[in-house]
């Protein structure tokens, strides 16, 4: 147990105003079980720490996100150190622009892995995460206990205004004007995608035609700060590893199953990992940062928007 004082950035998904963590009887009020907010709408705390802010009309399936399979594939695949050298850069990236306490929201974070190498460099960050995947989620909370965890939609973020410094979006979907809403005035945005070769020889292996990836387009409402490209070899050298690796890649998924059987045997795979890394501010157009939806009650002094304070 730390005791590191963190702000939430959590707002509830119902009323948007901001959410206050579970509390201990005290003289003057009871026990609260999970995250409320002031009009009393709760969200249970699961037994690993995450909240699930995720409401029943958000999600379009009733498990929505990666899958155990994948999460764990993930899990197993990043904790051997293969996409290490990206961590190392991500974590360089973000140290170089982010203060002492800085708020990190990692959306779309699944198990969590660019979070904690984060943390093992810049332990006085405050590091929170969501994702659409349950299973994900889960097993970010019970890694991470320094970090504040939530199943939500990158979509529709239960997140304060202006409350977070740095949006990260590592090979995840996102909504740019979420973003831009909850950035604080000086904020970042940034993202990791595949570069033109990222596992080109593995794409080879499933497609007649193997094509490269195209560049992202950049985000609306941002301008681009800075970009850089990691670049390696990738040697696989056992099976499930490579059956790891597989899971977590989409084409696998559409690509040839023929192909797919031959790869789920091998034995060794060498491929090229490829990644960018882009940072974004918003741009002076973006929309100006305002609440999804007025208050309905005018904040008590202790908990204006970002301010609610949680000891761990
Ligand atoms: C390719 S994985 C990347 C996970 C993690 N960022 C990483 O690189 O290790 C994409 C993640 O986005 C999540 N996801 C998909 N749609 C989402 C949404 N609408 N909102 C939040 N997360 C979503 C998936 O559940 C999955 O965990
Ligand atoms: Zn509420």
């Amino acid at each position: 147990m730390t005791t590191k004082t963190h702000t939430s950035i959590w707002a509830c998904p119902v009323c948007q105003m901001p959410l206050l963590p579970p509390q201990e009887q005290t003289g003057q009020s009871p026990a609260t079980n999970g995250w409320h907010c002031e009009s009393n709408h709760s969200f249970d705390r699961a037994k690993e720490g995450y909240t699930n802010l995720l409401l029943a009309h958000q999600k379009n399936s009733s498990d929505p996100g990666d899958t155990k399979t994948m999460v764990t594939s993930r899990r197993a695949f990043l904790s051997a150190g293969h996409y290490q050298p990206l961590a190392e850069k991500l974590t360089a990236i973000l140290s170089q622009h982010l203060n002492a306490g800085a708020c990190v929201l990692d959306s779309g974070c699944g198990e969590g892995y660019y979070l904690q190498q984060l943390l093992e460099q810049r332990g006085d960050l405050q590091l929170f995460g969501i994702d659409i995947s349950r299973d994900a989620t889960k097993l970010a909370s019970r890694q991470l206990k320094e970090g504040s965890f939530a199943v939500a939609s990158s979509f529709n973020l239960p997140v304060l205004p202006a409350s977070v410094d740095a949006v990260l979006r590592v090979f995840a979907p996102g909504d740019n004007e979420e973003v831009i809403r909850v950035l604080r005035p000086e904020g970042i945005l940034v993202v990791v995608s595949p570069g033109p070769r990222h596992l080109f020889s593995l794409k080879g292996l499933l497609y007649k035609e193997a094509q490269e990836h195209t560049p992202p387009d950049q985000p609306k409402g941002f301008d681009l700060l800075d970009e850089q490209q990691v670049s390696y070899p990738l040697e696989i050298q056992d099976n499930s590893a490579v059956k790891q690796l597989l899971s977590m890649t989409p084409f696998y998924w559409k690509g040839d199953r023929a192909a797919k059987t031959k790869l789920d045997e091998a034995e060794s795979l060498s491929t090229e990992v490829d990644f960018l890394i882009r940072v974004y501010v918003p741009n002076k157009q973006a929309p100006k940062q305002v609440p999804k939806q007025a208050p309905q009650q005018t904040p008590t002094n202790h908990n204006v928007w970002g301010q609610a304070k949680i000891k761990q």
